[in-house]
């Protein structure tokens, strides 16, 4: 078998974003910074650093910054060679001379209508899908799940696993193991289950799709919510193609409601060069005032 090289992303961007209500009034929720860097340009260093070369971002109304936040800043860029500031400088233009293309999503009719905009761009190529929503620190998981597309050329979803009392926030999968560790196969998901399920594995917002993903997406209803779900179009994919869940290690934070975003900005400001010396004693000495209370 030759092998498939994943080289096209898609980052679904143009849902409203009322978990974060007011901040996302008039700001786009994936410009909101965890420290000092949008939480959308994670996901496109995770996704470049794991060998994708072309990226799709579907944006929507009042999502204007996503675009300019990944163009160039000629005033701002002049301003800072003047004043020889040069680490600003290369901070303010690392993101313009990426090939990040945009497309609208016109009515916020749910993530399964937003990666159908994206049918033109893929072509017949498989692709990554990453949500937003999710930021990982540690093995970047995109890359993982290439790497075992490589090797199966089936659709990957990546997993996580949840506080067993919380899988009812979560789209849960419901899995069986197979011969290679952190693999295994989806025998059905359901999104944010009410009763416990059988796993307590989430959908982690990474996926690995192949076209066919487009036909079954133009053939779905609305659904209850109001909107077209991805979850359910995997269902229907999952009835003729085998779906692979690959269980990622590291640490996985979801920053669409302000206080994932917070849990995230602390680990992320332990980990910054230039904010963990004042960072970590400072949470040191408010841990050990807790303590004492
Ligand atoms: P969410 O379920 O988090 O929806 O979408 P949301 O609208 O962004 O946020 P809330 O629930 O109102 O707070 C998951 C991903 O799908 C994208 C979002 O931008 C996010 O990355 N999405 C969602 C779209 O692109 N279009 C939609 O119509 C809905």
């Amino acid at each position: 078998m030759t092998k498939v090289q994943v080289k096209k992303a898609v980052i679904p961007a143009a849902g409203l974003g009322t978990r974060f209500l007011p901040a996302t009034k008039a700001i786009a929720k994936e410009i909101l910074p965890i420290i000092d860097k949008p939480a959308i340009q994670f996901i496109v260093e995770e996704a470049i650093a794991a060998g994708i070369e072309d990226i799709l971002i579907i944006t929507g109304k009042g999502k204007q910054e996503i675009e300019d936040h990944f163009d160039a800043n000629f005033t701002l860029e002049q301003n800072l060679k003047a004043k020889g500031k040069e680490k600003l400088l290369k901070l303010a233009t690392e993101t313009s001379n990426l090939n990040i293309h945009y497309t609208r999503q016109h009515h916020p009719r749910g993530l399964g209508d937003a990666v159908r905009h994206a049918k033109a761009f893929i072509g017949n190529d498989p692709f990554l899908l990453l949500l937003g929503d999710d930021i990982i620190r540690g093995e970047n998981l995109s890359k993982q799940i290439i790497d075992l597309y490589a090797k199966k050329r089936q659709t990957v979803i990546a997993g996580v696993r949840v506080d067993p009392d919380k899988t009812k926030n979560y789209g849960i999968l419901a899995i069986e193991k197979t011969a290679t560790p952190h693999v295994f196969q989806v025998l059905d998901m359901i999104e944010k289950p009410q009763d416990q399920p059988s796993s307590n594995m989430a959908a982690a917002g990474r996926y690995i799709l192949e076209p066919t993903i487009f036909s079954i997406l133009d053939q779905l209803e609305v659904g209850a919510t109001g909107e077209v779900e991805l979850t359910d179009a995997l269902i229907e994919l999952q009835k003729t193609h085998p779906l692979l869940a690959y269980e990622y290690q590291g640490e996985w934070f979801e920053v669409g409601d302000a206080k994932g975003m917070l849990k995230a900005s602390i680990i992320f400001a332990i980990d910054h060069p230039e904010v963990k010396e004042e960072f970590i004693p400072y949470l040191k000495n408010l841990a050990e005032k807790f303590e004492n209370e």
